[in-house]
């Protein structure tokens, strides 16, 4: 049962969409910035600005997203563990979260001190990385509007969700 008022739930869900999209927005800032890099672009400039694009923006956004995901399962019907696209995007986003604050921020904040020093190997750590959480954030999308595989333990007959996809 949901413990929110409708009013409550639809703001709830504004922030969810605002933060989680804002954060695939900020992963393709970071990508742009690192295919520029690699195509030769100034280093002086594009390291530092994704470092401060790391720093002020996607790492804070990391947190948020998570926590507002959480929010949004625990305070609606859907719950953290009942249906499987939720668990899901719970462990992506778990994971993802884990990379970005213990390999991603530090690395970009390392190209972003080496500047005009940085080598063509080190570019790619601003091509690759940005590339898979991408992909991974646009699974996270896809999984959010398509709601596959059902409810878990569900018998089989019961394994769609409800007709809107969305539980009262
Ligand atoms: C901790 C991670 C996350 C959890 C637990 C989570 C959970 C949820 C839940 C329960 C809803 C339904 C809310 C409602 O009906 O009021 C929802 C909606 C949605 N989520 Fe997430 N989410 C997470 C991360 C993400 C990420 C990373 C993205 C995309 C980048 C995303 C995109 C969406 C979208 C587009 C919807 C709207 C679906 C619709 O209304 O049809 N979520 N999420």
């Amino acid at each position: 049962m949901s413990r929110l008022s409708p009013a409550a739930r639809k703001a709830l869900l504004t922030l969810h969409l605002v933060t989680a999209l804002g954060w695939l927005g900020a992963d393709l800032v970071l990508l742009t910035l690192g295919v520029a890099g690699l195509r030769g672009a100034d280093s002086a400039v594009v390291y530092p600005t994704a470092g401060l694009v790391v720093t002020y923006l996607f790492a804070p956004l990391s947190v948020v997203v998570w926590l507002v995901g959480v929010a949004s399962s625990l305070l609606t019907p859907w719950g953290l563990l009942r249906w499987r696209w939720v668990l899901v995007k719970f462990v992506l986003t778990t994971v993802m979260l884990g990379l970005v604050l213990l390999l991603l921020t530090p690395t970009v904040r390392g190209l972003a001190e080496l500047g005009p020093a940085v080598t063509s190997r080190d570019r790619l750590d601003l091509v690759i990385p940005p590339a898979v959480s991408t992909s991974v954030l646009l699974v996270a999308t896809v999984l959010s509007t398509y709601k596959p595989w059902g409810r878990r333990g569900a018998p089989a007959g019961r394994r769609r969700p409800v007709a809107a996809g969305r539980p009262s």
